[in-house]
């Protein structure tokens, strides 16, 4: 493949699976270990924002979240892995009880949750070690956790990922 086709071929690749995950959305209330997370990624206290800001940012090209905007924080355990800038270490390899939360909104208030909890022997961790939730601000689901990710891990596991984490990628 040249240059042109195969950046044509990521663009479609990346396209099918923001159709995806658009279509996987349930929109049932969240319960079970979809309430644990929704109720985690509510909690605002103790985080660090990516950079150190909290602007809202408008979404990558790459972004498999069809909002304008987000932003990401990471819990105190998971910010062990940022630099002083608060960007994530090259090397970084997140610990379990890591969670990290990307806010979604296509205004200026949260719409939307992603997040990703590091529990390696959690039953719906994927085998890295990680939970994937998805989850509406108005309680609802949007991908359960209980699919360990599966719409989720291989656009996370594009080049230059680290540890899963892509925010490095799209925002340097
Ligand atoms: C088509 C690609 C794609 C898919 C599918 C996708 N993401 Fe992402 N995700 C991204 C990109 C790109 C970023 C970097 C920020 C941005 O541009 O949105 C990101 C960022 C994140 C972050 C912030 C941490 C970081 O640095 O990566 C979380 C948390 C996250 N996604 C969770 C999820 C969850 C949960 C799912 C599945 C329900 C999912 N993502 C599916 C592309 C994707």
């Amino acid at each position: 493949m040249n240059k042109q086709t195969t950046i044509l071929w990521a663009v479609f690749c990346f396209s099918v699976l923001a159709i995806t995950l658009q279509s996987c959305e349930k929109d049932e209330p969240a319960e079970g270990i979809d309430l644990e997370l929704l109720n985690m990624a509510k909690e605002t206290n103790g985080f660090t924002w990516y950079k150190n800001s909290d602007t809202w940012l408008d979404k990558s090209a790459g972004s498999g979240h069809n909002y304008n905007g987000l932003r990401t924080r990471y819990n105190a355990v998971a910010a062990t892995q940022l630099d002083a800038d608060g960007k994530v270490m090259a090397n970084a390899s997140f610990p379990d009880g890591s969670f990290i939360v990307k806010e979604l909104s296509n205004g200026t208030s949260v719409e939307l949750y992603a997040v990703l909890y590091k529990m390696s022997n959690h039953e719906f961790a994927d085998d890295r070690g990680w939970v994937w939730g998805y989850a509406f601000e108005n309680g609802n689901v949007a991908t359960s956790a209980e699919d360990k990710g599966a719409i989720c891990t291989s656009c996370h596991l594009q080049s230059d990922n680290i540890d899963y984490m892509l925010m490095n990628k799209f925002f340097p």
